[in-house]
């Protein structure tokens, strides 16, 4: 059995983390344009920061939920597998997804990494603590410079060119990495797969939609798993409109005994 799934943030809302375009998703409040683009960057790195602090402790005050389960137990029970996420969070891993089968397409949201060389934190290497802002620092050997302004204090600085550090996730505007993206067309091109399942997304990117119906080729299912309708819709096989922390342990156990 060759499987590929694509989860949203939707697979993480039941382990409390908020979407972006739900009712009670982070877009309802807040402007993306002021927080996931470079050029918020650029204007005000500390709110931005502010912002990506606040969402790092939250994810790890937060456990993966039984979506996040039945996901690696279908990964352990296929002939091969891929995960493609736009979650930047941690939770398919925690909940037991090696990393070599899974692609965090929009980043990482614990790599800190430059906002202008290649210098990158590994994140935290597995470390199960919470990344305080002084552990970030230290852990990867970051320093922060003498404040020049009141706004700068504790902004993490690059240690190769002192340009300032940022969170590893792709911002709006900005390329996804070609090494992950060379990942997943790879695993298409090796063939189509017998199950597809896109969970908990509104699939606004374009590369969503075509790696799951690309994937699902002629022959095989796509599974949609989500509480109301998307672009995907259209494409799937079967449309299961519920929690994805209920209705994936029930269908990968049908699928698995
Ligand atoms: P969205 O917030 O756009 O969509 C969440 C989806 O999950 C919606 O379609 C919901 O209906 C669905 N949903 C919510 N709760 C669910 C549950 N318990 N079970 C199943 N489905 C549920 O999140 P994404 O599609 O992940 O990108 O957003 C895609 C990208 O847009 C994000 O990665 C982020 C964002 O801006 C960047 O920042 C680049």
């Amino acid at each position: 059995m060759r499987v590929l799934v694509i989860t949203g943030a939707g697979v993480s809302a039941e382990s409390g983390i908020p979407t972006f375009r739900g009712k009670d998703g982070y877009w309802r409040n807040l402007d993306p344009a002021k927080l996931a683009t470079p050029e918020a960057f650029a204007r005000d790195p500390e709110l931005v920061w502010e912002w990506y602090r606040e969402r790092r402790q939250r994810i790890c005050n937060a456990q993966p939920n039984a979506a996040h389960a039945a996901i690696a137990k279908l990964a352990r029970h296929a002939d091969e597998f891929l995960l493609v996420t736009q979650n930047v969070d941690d939770l398919h891993a925690r909940a037991g997804l090696p990393k070599e089968k899974m692609v965090q397409i929009h980043g990482d949201i614990f790599v800190t990494r430059c906002s202008r060389c290649s210098f990158s934190d590994a994140g935290r290497g597995g470390s199960p603590e919470p990344p305080t802002d002084r552990a970030v620092l230290q852990r990867g050997r970051l320093r922060s410079i003498a404040p020049t302004s009141e706004n700068d204090v504790d902004l993490p600085r690059c240690p190769e060119c002192d340009a300032l550090m940022r969170p590893g996730v792709v911002w709006f505007g900005e390329q996804l990495d070609s090494r992950k993206v060379e990942i997943v067309e790879n695993f298409l091109r090796r063939g189509s797969c017998d199950l597809v399942f896109v969970v908990g997304t509104t699939a606004v990117f374009g590369y969503i939609i075509d790696w799951a119906v690309q994937a699902a080729g002629r022959k095989g299912q796509l599974i949609e798993v989500n509480l109301e309708e998307t672009p995907v819709s259209q494409f799937a096989t079967q449309l299961v409109r519920g929690p994805a922390a209920i209705a994936l342990p029930r269908i990968v156990d049908e699928l698995i005994n």
